[in-house]
Order: structure tokens, then sequence, then C-alpha cells
């Protein structure tokens, strides 16, 4: 790709000095090696901030644990002194010296992070006084990237990491550590998890230079590399004629090839595994267990210090619901839950956040919190596969807020989603949460530039789960776009309800789907590629929704109690899940005191004034934002209104047609 690409929320632009300048000018290190390739790289990124932003040419030396010396000390403290955990940071601001305090050079590079953050905001470094510690153990963004440089649901470009079956490593590459590094990603999966043609070969000798150099750039700025890796490698890499985990040539072969990888490339994480699903080979070809495969693996690895990340999202694809028993949504939970406790400790459950596939709403997975006794890690997709294809706009931390937030009742405390998934219901130290991520080559990373905004944002949930959807637009507006509170008003005002908007004109109620099979972009009612046996939305002439009770599929008692029970009926069940859960009538009241019917024509017209009132606001930044920006913005939404109209009058015209019910505000449905 040609041109330069943004700096996205490092821009290091000259920035209003708050008084910040005094404490940027002499910096002193003490405990930490200055030699150690993260200590090195936070203090060339201060150097470089200090310098973008506020002219600043920063002064370091090795300096005394208690300096008085006015500026930036830099002090290494022993694990949980002052509460400060591993890659956790505090900063204090007192007299003109601005002290930050790290027991590990992580948190020291995060606490730098932290230092030109405020800077970029245009924020009193004077007033910084604030202990951070993450929340989460690992805290991961997973490519889809494919070796000949697509990349599975993206939307933004070809792959940075590849380009014909080769591994691209540059100044791009170095940028996107930086930028990663800076909001606290800890790991990081370079291939998608199907993986076919050349990723198979990842772990070959003939890739092994490149990986290795990869990991170790990444590692200097606190990140591990993780693989994809093909379950049924010992066939297609080893020419083997089984990919059984109990067989002893299997797990010969792939002693071999661990040592091989982890000798060579000794930084590396581990590996992230798609088993038996979407047609990628595994364990279940073999009558074995998706534990058997997954601990065979983890055992293997673990002299290395590595872990396998093994998903959840095991189901079968072609499997026939008509009896109206069998239901997709149950799948992650019957395969896994009865090895509840079989899994060996370097195992962790990568668990998507819904039991069915990243619609704009779904109810949580079961298995979060169903699972008692096993690492669990929390999977979301920032990639907007079915939320917009980033041309629409879809701001989605409000939705992984309540995802971590929910309460599973697996405990009688500490029982949410983000208790879980960040080891303090159980103690564990393998958790975490993993997002499949929308970068690409594109020049802005994330084809519609207020995309980045769920870069940024998952990222900084990740490591601060406490955060609150609008504090993360607080941070990530001034650095990325402008510090004019105007605009942050603005910008805030289209992002915030942006999702819920998204929902009004595409699919009500958390029934979902109804999207163009393959594409996932674009409306059609009965569309998606796994719908042979039928809709997903399963709509007559009377009514619309899957009886997910008791009576129906059984799944809402997947649930703890009492979200079991608060699912299983249609009168606690909350109503932006009802026809998830439950097949009613198109006359079913809602609390709104609107049949189902109603809704469904309200919120896809409502949608798209809401769009609408979307653009007015973005029109009215011109001149206040810069060009570039705003016309690509702006370019997108008009795509964005296009989408929005076709859904509404798909949607409307498609359930007018079924129930015979006309609107009551007699608007016209084509
Ligand atoms: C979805 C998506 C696929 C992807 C899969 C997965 O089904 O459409 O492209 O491979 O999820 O998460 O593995």
């Amino acid at each position: 790709m040609n041109g330069k690409w943004s700096q996205l929320w490092l821009k290091y632009d000259s920035k209003k000095e708050c008084g910040n300048a005094a404490f940027l000018q002499a910096v002193t290190i003490c405990g930490f090696d200055e030699n150690h390739a993260v200590v090195k790289n936070a203090i060339e990124e201060l150097k470089m901030g200090a310098q973008g932003m506020l002219g600043v040419a920063p002064s370091i030396s090795a300096g005394g644990c208690e300096s008085d010396k006015n500026g930036l000390a830099i002090v290494k403290v022993a694990k949980q002194e002052e509460n400060i955990l591993e890659e956790g940071y505090s900063l204090e601001a007192k007299d003109g010296t601005l002290t930050l305090k790290a027991c590990d050079e992580k948190g020291l590079l995060y606490g730098i992070f932290h230092v030109l953050r405020v800077v970029s905001m245009e924020k009193s470094l004077a007033e910084v006084n604030i202990l951070c510690n993450p929340s989460n153990p690992l805290r991961m963004y997973n490519h889809w990237d494919n070796m000949d440089g697509s990349i599975e649901r993206g939307y933004s470009g070809l792959s940075f990491f590849y380009e014909n079956n080769e591994i691209i490593i540059n100044e791009r590459t170095k940028d996107y550590a930086r930028l990663i590094a800076s909001v606290g990603i800890n790991g990081v999966v370079i291939n998608n998890v199907n993986v076919k043609q050349a990723a198979t070969y990842l772990i070959d000798k003939r890739y092994f230079q490149e990986v290795c150099r990869l990991a170790t750039l990444f590692a200097g700025y606190g990140i591990k590399l993780f693989l994809s890796l093909n379950y049924a490698a010992t066939i297609e890499l080893g020419g083997l004629d089984s990919a059984d985990p109990l067989e002893p040539k299997v797990i010969a072969w792939w002693q071999g090839k661990m040592k091989e990888v982890f000798e060579t490339i000794p930084n590396l994480g581990g590996f992230l595994v798609k088993a038996d699903s979407e047609g990628r080979p595994g364990p279940f070809t073999y009558g074995r267990t998706q534990a058997d495969g997954a601990n065979m693996l983890a055992d293997i690895v673990k002299p290395y210090g590595g872990i396998i990340i093994w998903r959840c999202f095991v189901y079968n694809c072609t499997q026939d619901w008509r009896d109206y028993k069998t239901d997709r949504a149950r799948a992650g939970y019957d395969n896994f839950i009865k090895m509840d406790g079989d899994y060996h400790e370097n195992v962790i459950l990568q668990i998507k956040n819904g039991p069915m596939d990243f619609q704009i709403r779904e109810p949580i997975s079961p298995l979060l919190g169903g699972l008692k006794k096993t690492n669990q890690m929390l999977e979301v997709q920032v990639a907007q596969e079915y939320t917009g294809h980033q041309i629409d706009v879809c701001y989605l931390i409000p939705m992984f807020k309540e995802i971590l937030n929910f309460k599973t009742y697996c405990k009688e405390t500490q029982d949410t989603v983000a208790d879980v998934i960040s080891g303090r219901t159980m103690g564990n130290k393998n958790a975490g949460i993993a997002a499949v991520i929308n970068t690409g080559n594109d020049l802005n990373w994330t084809g519609n530039e207020l995309a980045a905004a769920n870069l940024y944002g998952f990222a900084r949930l990740a490591y601060n789960t406490d955060l609150s959807a609008e504090e993360i637009l607080d941070e990530w507006i001034p650095q990325s776009i402008s510090t004019s509170s105007q605009v942050i008003e603005k910008i805030k005002r289209i992002l915030l309800p942006s999702r819920v908007v998204y929902e009004n004109y595409t699919s009500p109620l958390g029934i979902g789907w109804m999207v163009t099979p393959h594409e996932h972009y674009g409306c059609s009612v009965d569309g998606y590629e796994y719908s042979r046996w039928g809709t997903y939305h399963r709509a007559d002439h009377l009514g619309i929704g899957v009886d997910r009770s008791e009576n129906g599929t059984g799944y809402a008692l997947q649930y703890h109690e009492p979200n079991a029970s608060m699912y299983n009926h249609m009168e606690t069940c909350p109503e932006e899940l009802l026809l998830f859960f439950h097949h009613v009538p198109y006359t079913y009241v809602l609390k709104s005191n609107k049949t189902v019917i109603q809704h469904i024509y309200d919120s896809h017209f409502e949608g798209v004034e809401q769009v609408e009132e979307m653009i007015a606001t973005w029109e009215s930044l011109k001149g206040s934002i810069e060009d570039s920006v705003f016309e690509s913005v702006k370019a997108r939404f008009g795509r964005q209104l296009y989408n929005a109209k076709e859904w509404r009058d798909q949607v409307n015209s498609y359930f007018y047609r079924k129930s015979g019910i006309a609107d009551e505000k007699n608007r016209p449905i084509y």
C-alpha cells in the first residue's frame, strides 16, 4: 500500500502545553535495565511523544529511587508493593515530580503510554494520581488474515502481515506493535482461525526465521505472538494418515514439531485452535472429545510455557433442525460442558460472547460461567461482520460492557462475565479476552475512521473493564480526531447510540440474521447460508421467533437460575431478546404497549431517521476536523443510509405480507 498510514491515537502532533513540558524534560530511571527491549522502546516512545507534542527533548538518566529532581521519575518496585501488580503501574504527581512506579517492564511501558495519553488529551499531568492494574491477564487481538493477503471478514483492505504467502515485516509492523501496546494488548494471533493453504506451514521451517523476527519485535512491546493451528497438521504437513489425539504416532509427531518450533521461536505464546467446526478438522473425526484434542497439544507445549487456546465455536453447520428441538444455539454448551474440569491447566477455552455468531444482539453464551472448573476466555468481534462491515457506524463498546456486566450466577459473588474471564471467580491466571479485530492495510487501518474507536476501545476495556463506553470515547476522540469539546460532544452523540440504531434498522428483538448469505452485509430476510432447513427467524403468517424455552429447544435451561427461568418465560424474558427465546404472535403486546409487528415497523422507520440525524451531526463537523476524515466518513454514511433504507423496506414489507397486518401509522411500506 502506498502512502503513509495513519498513526491513529498516537499522532503526536503539537498540543496545548497545559504545564506538562516541565514533567518531561528530565527523566530518571531507577531499578530497570535500560537495555531491556521493552524499556528501550518505552523511552524511545516517550522521546517521540514529548518532542512531537510539546517540542521537548527529555534527558534520560539513571537516578536514585528517591529522586527529588523535578520531572518524571520511573521507579521499579517489588510486585504488590503499593498494590502494583504485574503489568500494572501507578502515577503520582507531587511538587513538580511525576513518579511512575511499576514492578515489571510492561507496567513501565503502559505507564509511559498513559503519560503520553494525558498530554495528547491536553490534560494536566500535575493532576495525575492513579493506580492501574490490568483487569485481564490475557488481552488479545485475533487477526483472521490469510497468507495470500486476503482477510476473512476484513473490511479495511488487505493484510499487512502477509502478501503472496510471505510474511511482511516493515515499519508499519512496528507502528502496529506500538499502537496496540499503547492500549495494553499483550497477545496477538496473526493468522486466520481457518488455517488453510500456506498458513499450515507457519509451523514449518520455511517460515521460522520470519515468525521469529515478528515474535521478537512484538516481545519488545510486551506482546506475545500466537499462531492459529491446523488441527490436522499431522496429515497436511506431517504426511501421517491420522490426527487422532490419542494415537502414539500423532503425539510423537507433535512432540517433535513443538520442540522444533519453540526452540527456534522462544517468544511464542502458544496456539489458537478452531476444531470440528465449519469444515475444520478436529478430534470428533476420531470419536474423541474436544478435551482429548486440547489436552494432547497442551501437554506437549507445556514444557515451553506455551498455552492452547481452544475455541468453543463448535457446531454442526449442516444440522437438520426441522424437529424444532435441534438448535445451533445449544451446541457450544452441549459440546463442552460435560468435560468441565477435564481441561489441563494450560488450556483456555475461548468462548464467543453469544451462542450463535456475533449478531447485533444475542444472549450471553451459557458456557461463560456455566463452566466452573475450566479456564475461560471471552471472544468478541470488533471486525464488523454482522454489524455493518465498517461501512455503517456501529460503536460496539456498549455491547461489550453489557456482556462483561452480565451476572452468570455461577457463584454467590464475583459471578459476572468480567469476573469469570479475569480469573477472579476461580482464582486462575490463564484467562482473558480476545477480539477478532478490524484492521487491514488501508491507510486509516480500519476502513471507516470511526471504526478505530472499536479497535481502541476494546483494548482499553480489556485492560480496564471498569471504563465506561463514554469514558473511552473521551479518550479516543481527543487523541485521534480533535480536542475541541464541541467535536467531542458531536462524535459522542453519533457513536454512543449507534449500536442501537443499527439494531433498529436491521433485526429486532433479538431475532438476528436476515443477512445476505456468505457476505453478511445487507438484508435478505430468509437469507444466511446455513438456512437450508428453514429460516432462522421461523416466521409464519401468525408469528415470529424461536421457541427456546423448555417447550421448545430447551436452550433457555442451559443457564444457571434465576437466568434460566427468566429466559424460559415470555413474561420475564428481556424484550430485546424476546424473539431469540420465544415464538410469539405478531399481535403479542410489548411493555411499550405496542404489538410485535408494530414494533418491527416503528423501529425500522426510526432506525433510518436516526441515521439521517447522525449524518446531519457529521455534516456539522465540516471545517472543524481534518477534511480527508470528514469526506471519507461522509461517503460511508451515504452508503449506510442506503443500507438502512434497504433493510427498512425489505423487513417491513416482508412482515407486512406475511402477517397481513397494516402499519398503524400508515407509512409507505414497499
Ligand atoms: C463466522 C464467520 C466465519 C468464521 C467463523 C468463526 O461463522 O462467518 O467467517 O470463520 O465465524 O468464528 O470461526
